[in-house]
């Protein structure tokens, strides 16, 4: 839907599909607004000049409105709130559920900066290269108090919190900086952590890249930490095992001891290595010690990227 010009000095430019509609929302509600304020400002002059006291004796009469009025001027806007309310839970679905082949990368944020790590192993302060025309998907937590990511031209904000990992996504149209705001109060320097998404053709992207490490040092780099904090000693693929296999883990719904039931997100698994007796999986028992204070959010990530890696 395009029924206004792209750039105007009053918006910020959009560049994803999901601005657009954010955007056809807002100005339909603004409309919507702007009708019905003028409407009833006019009648409210139109009504105090029709009916105004001609002489100084002169008694109002009680009216009672009609029936068929009286559900006109209900159900119309009840039509076009739900309107609303539909084309609103659309367009907020479509902008928070990522689609399934949106390229992962990690985000965190601390007092006052952003950090970034890409899915191929590079990593960047308070700049973010990704390619154009690519769903990317950003995993976020916080290293100290909570932040929010907002990047206004993607129309797209979320909060960033300590302890837990929050989701955003966008798939940028065109190459351009955009400027990545916190949007949360987080202190003296909160108005200065700023940053940019620098969106570049695919080809451009793989050659920025290039200058980078290694494809798989992501991956690897989580192995390392996997035999570093001895994980692999319990949670092997063999029956007698300490611990559950972790392969193809990711995504799985799991079944615990108490009959509860989740599925196995960025969340379940950052829980399961911080407190790892909140969820006793069925058939294994409080082994496993806690690594709360042992390792770090750059660790987590990596052990969290490294068992999503574990497939079959
Ligand atoms: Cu970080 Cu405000």
């Amino acid at each position: 839907m395009k029924f206004w010009p792209e750039q105007s000095p009053l918006f910020p430019e959009r560049a994803t599909e999901i601005a657009r509609e954010v955007d056809a929302i807002y100005f339909f509600g603004l409309g919507i607004a702007t009708i019905f304020s003028l409407l009833i400002a006019v009648l409210v002059v139109y009504f105090a000049v029709r009916y105004r006291r001609r002489h100084p004796d002169e008694v109002g009469e009680r009216e009672q409105a009609p029936a068929w009025l009286e559900l006109v001027w209900s159900i119309i806007p009840l039509g076009i709130l739900l309107v609303m309310f539909a084309w609103g839970a659309d367009v907020f679905f479509k902008a928070r559920r990522a689609p399934a082949d949106a390229v992962e990368y990690y985000v965190t944020g601390k007092q006052w900066m952003w950090k970034f790590q890409h899915p191929q192993g590079a990593r960047e302060i308070n700049d973010l290269h990704v390619p154009v025309g690519v769903p990317v998907k950003l995993i976020m937590t916080s290293e100290d108090v909570i932040h929010s990511f907002w990047v206004p031209e993607f129309r797209v904000k979320m909060d960033v919190l300590p302890g837990r990992y929050t989701t955003l996504w966008f798939e940028v149209d065109r190459p351009g900086i955009y400027r990545i705001f916190c949007n949360e109060y987080c202190g003296v320097e909160h108005s200065l952590m700023r940053g940019s998404v620098i969106a570049m053709e695919p080809a451009d992207y793989e050659e920025w890249l290039g200058g980078g490490q290694p494809l798989t040092a992501l991956t690897r780099t989580g192995e390392q930490v996997f035999a570093e904090k001895t994980c692999n000693t319990c949670h092997k693929d063999e029956a007698a095992a300490l611990g559950p296999s972790l392969t193809g883990l990711f995504g799985t719904e799991r079944e615990f001891q108490d009959g509860s039931r989740t599925i196995a997100d960025e969340n379940y698994i950052r829980q399961s290595i911080l407190e790892p007796r909140a969820h006793l999986v069925m058939g294994y028992q409080a082994l496993m010690p806690t690594f709360q204070g042992q390792v770090d959010e750059e660790e987590l990530t990596l052990l969290i990227n490294y068992i999503k890696s574990l497939q079959d």
